[in-house]
This record gives structure tokens, sequence and C-alpha cells, in this order.
């Protein structure tokens, strides 16, 4: 845990945000796998941690907006849970840690909250978190609080120093999980084999992933989890995969590289188209920059290489506004990163990555796009360009004549099997642009062959 000042002062901050009534952060419970006594591995609710870094099931804290008193709602465990689970931290200590003075039993929480004339909440993103809170309030929940949520996401998208080192000790683990797939991936080795070394070594670490790991030899099926091929000489492998920091901060990283460890002419040229998208979207992040600027500046550089190799044709700026470059590069540029590997996505996308002024495109790939608004200092995210081909889709613009001013179909019949290529790095936003987080993890065509020979 941070310090306890720490999460006083995040505290305070919170509650001279709101005007009236209760702030009530719902810590989560444990969730059964198949029947009640097995359970998922246990994540506590992001806010939850925010707010005071507590990771336990089954506490409620509640903050007085008026008076800026936090009480702590939770219970010891008895002998018969000690018996099963162990001892854990008691309830004094825990509230002690994270500077909060007040402790109540949870049978207390309910009647607390139906006391109060205002109850502020987040939204909830669990079913077991609706059906708790139907319970507490009996039956009367409304909406959650808007004000509340743009307050959490003001707060929670400036990331401290301490939260920067969280998220590079998350990275730490992610770059040698990600130099491990790199040095373990072969002709005729299981993709499987790869995600075990890559989890595994979270594991070993005692780490928990951000995410469920995405590596696979079709990396044209953005979040692809299925990782039954055997790998092949002339394929791509691509791993997206992040460890979780301690403290539970995420981290976010893509590398594309080949199984047979040389990348083929082809490849190449890709590789390098995304790697320059990619440095173009970089040299566009500093604070006052919007990020969607970003992402359309990318889409440009994607759609001149493109037709430097024929695959397009036209005026890029044209082309950009049409759409056409989707085909290729259907995803948004990247996302805010923090506790969430999708940072305060629950919280709600639009309400984190746009604003009165960039509103969110119903075009098909800008549609994707979490994060659009202006960059400030501090705030962390993801800068994740690629070029991908993909069957379905490719064979469904065609049959449409879809962009056919601005797509040679006909070009890319020896794609079919090319598979997709993303590169991801984490940046936090600086006075004067950006830095990318972390030690560095082999990014050049040249690095990659150089690790996996
Ligand atoms: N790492 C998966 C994603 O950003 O959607
Ligand atoms: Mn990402």
């Amino acid at each position: 845990m941070f310090n306890a000042q720490i999460y006083d002062n995040r505290r305070k901050i919170l509650a001279d945000g709101i005007d009236d009534g209760l702030i009530f952060l719902m810590g989560n419970s444990h969730v059964p796998m198949n029947y009640p006594s097995n359970w998922l591995h246990f994540r506590q609710d992001s806010n939850f941690l925010y707010y005071c870094g507590l990771d336990h099931p089954d506490l409620n804290l509640i903050i007085d907006s008026n008076s800026g008193e936090s009480t702590l709602f939770a219970d010891d465990l008895n002998v018969q849970d000690i018996v099963w689970e162990g001892e854990r931290t008691s309830v004094s200590k825990m509230a002690k840690t994270a500077g909060i003075h007040n402790i109540l039993p949870s049978k207390e929480l309910s009647s607390y909250l139906l006391n109060s004339n205002a109850i502020h909440y987040l939204p909830m993103y669990r079913q077991d978190q609706e059906m708790t809170l139907q319970t507490l309030l009996n039956g009367s929940q409304s909406d959650a609080s808007k004000s509340l949520i743009m307050k959490v996401i003001s707060q929670r998208s400036i990331k401290t120093e301490d939260e920067l080192n969280e998220i590079e000790s998350a990275l730490e683990i992610t770059a040698e999980m990600h130099k491990l797939a790199m040095r373990y991936t072969r002709v005729g080795i299981s993709e499987q084999k790869i995600v075990g070394k890559i989890e595994g070594y979270a594991l070993e670490n005692g780490r928990r992933l951000a995410y469920p790991v995405i590596f696979t030899i079709h990396g044209e099926i953005l979040h692809n989890n299925n990782y039954k091929n055997i790998m092949k000489s002339g394929q791509l492998a691509l791993n997206d995969s992040g460890a979780e920091s301690p403290l539970h901060y995420a981290s976010d990283i893509t590398r594309t590289f080949p199984v047979s460890g040389k990348f083929n002419d082809l490849q190449k040229d890709i590789y390098n188209l995304v790697w320059s998208m990619q440095d173009a979207a970089f040299n566009h992040c500093k604070p006052g920059n919007s990020y969607k600027e970003a992402h359309l500046e990318a889409s440009k550089i994607a759609v001149e290489g493109l037709k430097g190799m024929g695959i397009m044709k036209g005026n890029p700026d044209d082309a950009v506004g049409a759409g056409a470059h989707a085909l290729f590069f259907p995803h948004g540029l990247g996302h805010m990163l923090g506790l969430d590997v999708h940072d305060m996505e629950g919280l709600g996308e639009d309400l984190v990555g746009y604003n009165e002024i960039n509103n969110r495109s119903d075009q098909f790939g800008l549609a994707y796009l979490r994060l659009a608004k202006e960059l400030v200092e501090g705030f962390v995210l993801t800068v994740e360009p690629g070029i991908y081909f993909i069957p379905h889709l490719i064979d469904q613009w065609n049959a449409e004549n879809k962009y056919n001013e601005f797509i040679n179909y006909d070009s890319l019949g020896r794609f079919i099997d090319f598979g997709g290529i993303r590169i991801e790095d984490n940046i936090v936003i600086t006075e004067q642009g950006y830095r990318i987080l972390g030690p560095h993890i082999p990014r050049t065509v040249e690095e990659i062959e150089e690790i996996m020979s």
C-alpha cells in the first residue's frame, strides 16, 4: 500500500468536490467459479483501491462529503473462516494503514446509507454488485452519481510519481515476459506453451496479469484468447500481455515477431510501417494536443505507406477522412492506463476519453478510439497502432465495392495469411511531451531478430 496520508488526501479531495451527502465506495466480494465455495481469483475494485488501498474482500467505505470523515464497514474473520482461510489483518489495523478513523460492522451499512438524504455511488460492472446495492438500499437505488464519476475521473487521470513507479514496476515484469516469449518462440512450438511461459513468469514473481494474454499467430483477430495453434515458419506471432504491479497498476505491451526469428521482406515492410505510425503518434503526444489528432496522424502514415506498397490509392487525407484506412487499422490508437488496463472504463468510456469538443465518431474504426480528448501532463496511455489483414472484413468490403477509390482489392491476395502487426508501448505525458515508461523492450526489426537469434 501507499502510505496512509496519500489515501487520506485523495479522499479529502474527493469529498471537497462533492456538494452534499455520502460517497459510497463498494469493495468487491469473492465471485464463485462453479459452486459457492470455489472462488475465482479475487480482484479488488479499482476505485476502492484508489481511495483506500485495502485489498481484501467484503469491505465497504463511506466518505461523508460534508465532514470529510471516512468510515470503513467490515468484519473480522470468525474462527470458522480462519480454519479455512487463515488469519487476515484485523479490521482496525486495515483502517489504520488506510488513515481511516471510524469502523462499523458490515450489518450497519444499510441503515447508515438509508439515513442519508443523498448517496453517491459509482456505476456497477458486476451483477453481484448490483444485487448487493439493491439489498443495501432496499430497492430504492437510482442512477450512479454523475458528479462523483466526473470527480473520480479527474483525480485518477493524473498519475503521481508514486503511481508512475507502480506502473514501471509492472513494466519490469512485462518486459521480461515479452523477452521470454521472443526467446522461446520457435517453429513447431505451441502458442499455449508461450502463454504458459508468459503467465508463469508473472506468477512466479508474485504478480497477476492485467488482462488475459493475447498470444497468437492470428494477430488480425484483435482480442484473440485462443492458443491452440502450433507455430509454423513464415508466420508472425503477436504478443499483447501485461502484468500488474503489487498495488494492481496495469501495464499493456504488444510486440509482434516472426516465428522463425527472421522477418521476410513483406513482414519487414509492414512492421516498419507500423513502427512509423507509432513514431508519428509519439511525436504528437504533448499537453494540449488531442489524442484523436495522433490517431488520425498515425492513420495517414498508414495510408501513405500502404499506397507506396500498391495496397491503397488516392489522397491520404481524403482516405483517412472517409475511414478507408480502417480496413487495415480498425481500432483506436490507444487508451488511458492505470489501475485498470483500460483505465476507468467502468466509469464510462466516453466520460474518460471524450469531452464537449471531442465527440465520439460513429465511423467504423474511429468509433473504437477510446481516448480522443486533449492530453494533459500526468496522463498515462498506450500508443498501439497496428496493420491487419482480416479476411472476413476484406471480403465484405470488396463485395460491397466499399472505398473502391482508395483500396486496391486486387493487391490483397498475397496478404490472406499475413495476420496482423501491432506495436504497443505505455507513455506518460510530461510538461514538454512524453516519456516511454518501463525498460526498453526490443522494438525494431534488428532488435527483435537479435534477441531471437
Ligand atoms: N491489451 C488489450 C487492449 O488494449 O485492448
Ligand atoms: Mn492496449
